[in-house]
């Protein structure tokens, strides 16, 4: 298991440049478009992140050939034919996103078989809705011995409503209906940026889609998807973790590479904390923290509302606001796992149901903290940057799942971290940097 520490002897006032990568959440489910044909596609802007490298070992499973240029963040991919239909439970239980090749590879094939991701760190997470939209569009669905077996000879257009929005399933059913016979129409669509993109992606493989960015969305489906080139948008969430570390340690950041469109909920709850956010250029804003942080009530949302995968950054942000904070979480059901560690800190954190009533200011104290998942992760290691002394965050390989170097991206902004190898208790250092 890997851990990070972080040393602060005083606060840190970071300041600096920071790149951002492109969106992991929209790189994966691009990733499962190869599937949708036999010619090659290359995306750009392709995060150095785990979840990349388990979909990749997914997709040559299934028969893809990939090559990543780390050099130029550049993939290209090409699944000339599906030598396999089966994601196995070890590779969608390290990733519920593998989930994304089910649509593509039934589409495809005629034939699936996906294991079910079954429970999670932040709640149950159920794809009865990818279930009940395939078998909408004609497919034979059961489920046996913990997977998802799928069969169609050809998937049927039709008008599917979706009862809540849904990321993936939306992605999942879009792809599907690009191979299907006839029109489909898909209602309560997801808005995310990441759903847009690959919307974006299809269309240049030949799809045609009307309706992209809208929640009513029109397929009209085709045998012959090509290839096509792709550039992976800015990921909005690690620009809002940026976002955050800056109004929490008061500091002064030039974000790079980013979308400003993407993250205006995000920027709206920064300016009502106090911070001051500037767009420099079409892809570059700066944030400047200010003094005091103001305390404010937040709830999480569908974008385009409060991102969920925010909500734990925020967290860390109003332990520091002079006053109460309340912050509703309305998409997972049990996604506060975080605050039991910051608790471990010295915050003051109550959760009642869907509620974290996080009272204000409190000081840090740095110690041993489990990182729980991905986001919760980000949390902690933005608690580390103003708990005083050294916070150790243990099991990181979450963070490395969504995060690219995310250590290196905080040396450059002057923060003391290193990663270990922890041993039960006998931590070994891998890597030291100034
Ligand atoms: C995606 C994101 C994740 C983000 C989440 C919400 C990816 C790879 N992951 O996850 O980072 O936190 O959106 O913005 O893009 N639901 C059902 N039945 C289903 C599917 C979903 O009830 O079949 C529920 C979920 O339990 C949850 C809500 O719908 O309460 C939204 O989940 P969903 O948008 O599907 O999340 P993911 O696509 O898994």
């Amino acid at each position: 298991m890997e851990a990070l520490r972080i040393y602060t002897e005083k606060p840190y006032c970071l300041q600096g440049e920071v790149t951002v990568s492109g969106a992991k959440n929209a790189v994966l489910p691009a990733i499962a478009a190869c599937l949708l044909t036999e010619d090659a596609l290359e995306l750009n802007n392709v995060p150095l992140v785990k979840d990349v490298q388990t979909m990749l070992t997914l997709i040559s499973e299934l028969g893809a050939s990939c090559a990543l240029d780390e050099k130029h963040r550049t993939l290209t991919l090409q699944a000339k034919k599906i030598k396999s239909t089966e994601a196995p439970y070890k590779l969608v239980r390290a990733m519920r996103a593998s989930i994304l090749v089910l649509g593509p590879l039934l589409a495809r094939s005629g034939q699936a078989t996906v294991a079910l991701p079954g429970g999670c760190a932040i709640g149950t997470r159920p794809v009865d809705l990818h279930i009940s939209g395939l078998q909408k569009l004609g497919a034979n669905l059961k489920i046996e011995h913990g997977y998802i077996i799928a069969e169609a000879r050809r998937l049927k257009g039709t008008e599917i409503e979706f009862e809540k929005k849904t990321v993936t399933g939306t992605e999942n059913l879009v792809m599907a209906a690009c191979l299907a016979r006839g029109e489909t129409v898909l209602k309560n669509c997801a808005l995310e940026p990441e759903v847009v993109n690959l919307c974006e992606l299809l269309v240049k493989m030949g799809a045609k889609i009307d309706g992209i960015g809208e929640e009513t969305l029109r397929i009209t489906g085709s045998r012959d998807l090509g290839g096509a080139k792709h550039r992976v948008i800015p990921d909005r969430i690690e620009t809002g973790t940026f976002m955050v570390a800056s109004a929490l340690t008061r500091g002064d950041l030039i974000l790079k590479e980013v979308e400003p469109r993407h993250i205006e909920a995000i920027t709206d709850k920064l300016i009502i904390a106090g911070s001051q956010v500037e767009q420099v250029s079409p892809n570059i804003i700066r944030v400047r923290g200010s003094e005091e942080i103001k305390p404010q009530d937040i709830t999480t949302a569908p974008y385009p509302g409060f991102p969920t995968d925010m909500q734990a950054q925020f967290m860390v942000l109003m332990t520091q606001a002079n006053g109460r904070s309340i912050i509703t979480e309305t998409i997972f059901d049990r996604r506060f796992a975080h605050a039991n560690e910051l608790l471990r800190l010295g915050a003051s954190i109550e959760i009642e149901g869907d509620k974290a009533i996080i009272k204000g200011k409190t000081s840090l104290s740095g110690a041993e903290v489990m990182a729980t998942d991905l986001r919760a992760s980000a949390c902690l290691v933005l608690a580390g940057l103003i708990a005083t002394g050294q916070t150790t965050i243990n099991d990181i390989e979450h963070l490395d799942r969504g995060y690219e170097r995310i250590e290196e991206k905080l040396r450059q902004l002057g923060v003391r971290i290193e990663r270990f190898i922890s041993n039960n208790n006998n931590h070994r250092k891998v890597e030291v940097k100034s």
